[in-house]
């Protein structure tokens, strides 16, 4: 009987020391993609489109309390100018807009937000869902193409490990609750 009881607490400290094994390399994986996702955010200038200016001393600055969290829920939705594409019109809409907002052929498009807040942002994603996004450029829930300018060809040539690495970066991020604006289609004439 005894002996049953050592061989279970053998078991059960044996199985311990495996668990803790085993995270401690998962941590190690993790923080090197973290690292190597950070790597790639920047390479690729995701905050480029996806994180709001604010204005500083020398000018629009990335506002760094909002990095990544996509087109500012608070601000104006701008309206598209019912003219030609080609015309001064919309050469001057164009230019009225900020970083996190794309207007063209397509319509608008509002840049997505990227933290990990669990509703607006992309919380309740894991890894494969990301690939898969960003491989196929297949918007999450909506099933429609991601629109441009969201560069996600160039992107999709990434391995797996690279996308992976950028959900792990993404996923360390502040959660931010914002809620960006689906696309607008341009007015049918
Ligand atoms: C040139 C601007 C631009 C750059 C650079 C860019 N994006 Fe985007 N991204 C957008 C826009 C705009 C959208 C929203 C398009 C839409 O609503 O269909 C978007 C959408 C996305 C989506 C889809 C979100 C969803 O809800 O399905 C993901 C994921 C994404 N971007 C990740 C990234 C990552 C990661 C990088 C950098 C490696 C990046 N983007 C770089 C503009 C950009």
């Amino acid at each position: 009987m005894s002996r049953v009881i050592l061989l279970i607490i053998v078991f059960i400290l044996g199985l311990h020391t495996a668990v803790s094994a085993q995270d401690n390399i998962n941590d190690g994986v993790n923080k090197k993609r973290v690292q190597r996702g950070l790597q790639l955010v920047n390479q690729g200038r995701c905050n480029d489109c996806h994180t709001p200016l604010v204005e500083a001393e020398d000018g629009l600055v990335p506002d760094t309390n909002r990095t990544l969290s996509g087109h500012p829920s608070d601000s104006e939705i701008p309206k598209i100018p019912n003219s030609e594409i080609d015309s001064e019109e919309w050469l001057e809409f164009l230019s009225t807009l900020d970083s996190t907002v794309w207007a063209g052929e397509w319509g608008i498009s509002f840049s997505a937000n990227l933290t990990p807040d669990s509703t607006t942002g992309i919380g309740k994603w894991n890894e494969d869902v990301f690939v898969e996004i960003m491989r196929s450029g297949r918007h999450v829930s909506l099933k429609r193409n991601i629109n441009p300018p969201m560069p996600w060809k160039d992107y999709a040539k990434l391995s797996d490990e690279d996308l992976k690495s950028i959900f792990a970066y993404l996923a360390t991020l502040k959660p931010i609750n914002n809620a960006v604006s689906k696309p607008i289609p341009l007015p049918q004439d």
